[in-house]
């Protein structure tokens, strides 16, 4: 699954630093990084590698050192930057919307000065390569933006126009990506997880409802950390953002398809469709990084449920994770 991602480590010229690498994304941004052989270290609030060894042999995860820290402490984060020697930096710790409506301030400080610590910290360290996530739920925070607005989206859109002044004012430059919804191994949390939750669902025998319905984006874990991996690939200027939505399709295909894989599986869908514009093109962000490999729908559903399958048989994973 890892080598369907083109990467090699004579485009790095020194380690990468990933921060929220114990999250989903994080998780197979490590995995990807590891299986080529491009140096790798780890921030996080805890060193908490549940989900990387999801994906990840034991020799692998012995090949990353964490830092334990909260990204909305400037010090740790220079400090984080300055010891791994980093050479390019992966953004990716956040908050996702149900924390961010529940916690604004939590929120707020997270995903908003995480990220000016991020940029503070690449510019200490004269970092040319950076790419940090920002969502396809900036949208809402944009008029006519077609997007639900939510204080999550907010903030995406205050890293987005952070990224721009550091770049304009500071020579930092970065590459912004939008990612639409997420599935894969290692996706347990956030508002859109649900996609992936059935899956699990369906590997572990359970009924589930999926809560919404319609068109989705379907965008595979690992094509989502290998772009912002090839986003970091080379030195950039500017500070561009691209949408990456994978495959658009809706959630009664993705689960017709699992159907194919899975005839038992008991996969309600209920709800309305997402309020997120996730037809939005990859293709720029193509046209600007080259290719990081696309995983085609029937292909990525088929890949996580045997993945699950597997996962639970070898008591790697609980069911309990369902909810
Ligand atoms: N998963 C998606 O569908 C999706 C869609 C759009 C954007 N994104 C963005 O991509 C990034 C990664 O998403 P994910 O699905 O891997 O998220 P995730 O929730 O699985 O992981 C986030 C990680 O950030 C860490 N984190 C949270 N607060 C922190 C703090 N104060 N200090 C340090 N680390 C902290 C968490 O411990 C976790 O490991 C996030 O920025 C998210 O907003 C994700």
């Amino acid at each position: 699954m890892l080598s369907h991602f083109p990467l090699s480590a004579s485009e790095f010229d020194g380690p990468v630093l990933v921060t929220g690498a114990g999250g989903c994304i994080g998780s197979w941004v490590l995995a990807l990084l590891t299986h080529a052989g491009v140096p790798v270290s780890a921030f996080d609030l805890k060193a908490d590698t549940r989900r990387p060894a999801l994906l990840m042999s034991d020799a692998d995860l012995k090949k990353v050192h964490w830092y334990e820290g909260d990204i909305a402490d400037t010090a740790a984060v220079k400090a984080a930057v300055e010891h791994s020697k980093a050479r390019a930096i992966i953004h990716l710790a956040a908050l996702q919307v149900p924390f961010c409506r529940a916690n604004p301030v939590g929120g707020a400080l997270v995903n908003v000065v995480g990220t000016v610590n991020v940029f503070e910290a690449a510019k200490e360290a004269g970092i040319k390569r950076l790419s940090y996530a920002s969502s396809v739920a900036a949208y809402g925070a944009l008029e006519n933006g077609g997007a639900m607005a939510t204080l999550y989206g907010a903030y995406k859109y205050c890293n987005e126009q952070t990224a721009k002044v550091y770049s304009e004012e500071n020579g930092v430059h970065s590459v912004g990506i939008r990612p639409g919804v997420v599935y894969g191994v290692g996706r347990d949390q956030g508002m859109t997880s649900k996609t992936t939750v059935a899956l699990l669902a369906a590997a572990a025998n359970q009924a589930y409802d999926i809560p919404f319905s319609g068109h989705v984006s379907w965008l595979f874990a690992a094509e989502a950390a290998s772009a912002f991996i090839r986003s970091v690939a080379k030195e950039r200027e500017g500070a561009p953002v691209f949408d990456l939505n994978g495959v658009y399709a809706s959630v009664e295909e993705g689960m017709a398809i699992l159907k194919t894989i899975a005839p038992a599986a008991k996969v309600g869908i209920k709800g309305e469709q997402l309020a997120f514009p996730m037809d939005k093109s990859d293709e720029p962000l193509k046209a600007f990084i080259g290719d990081y490999g696309q995983m085609p729908l029937a292909q990525g559903i088929e890949a996580t449920y045997k993945a699950f399958v597997q996962l639970l048989q070898d008591k790697r994973l609980s069911a309990s994770a369902i909810a």
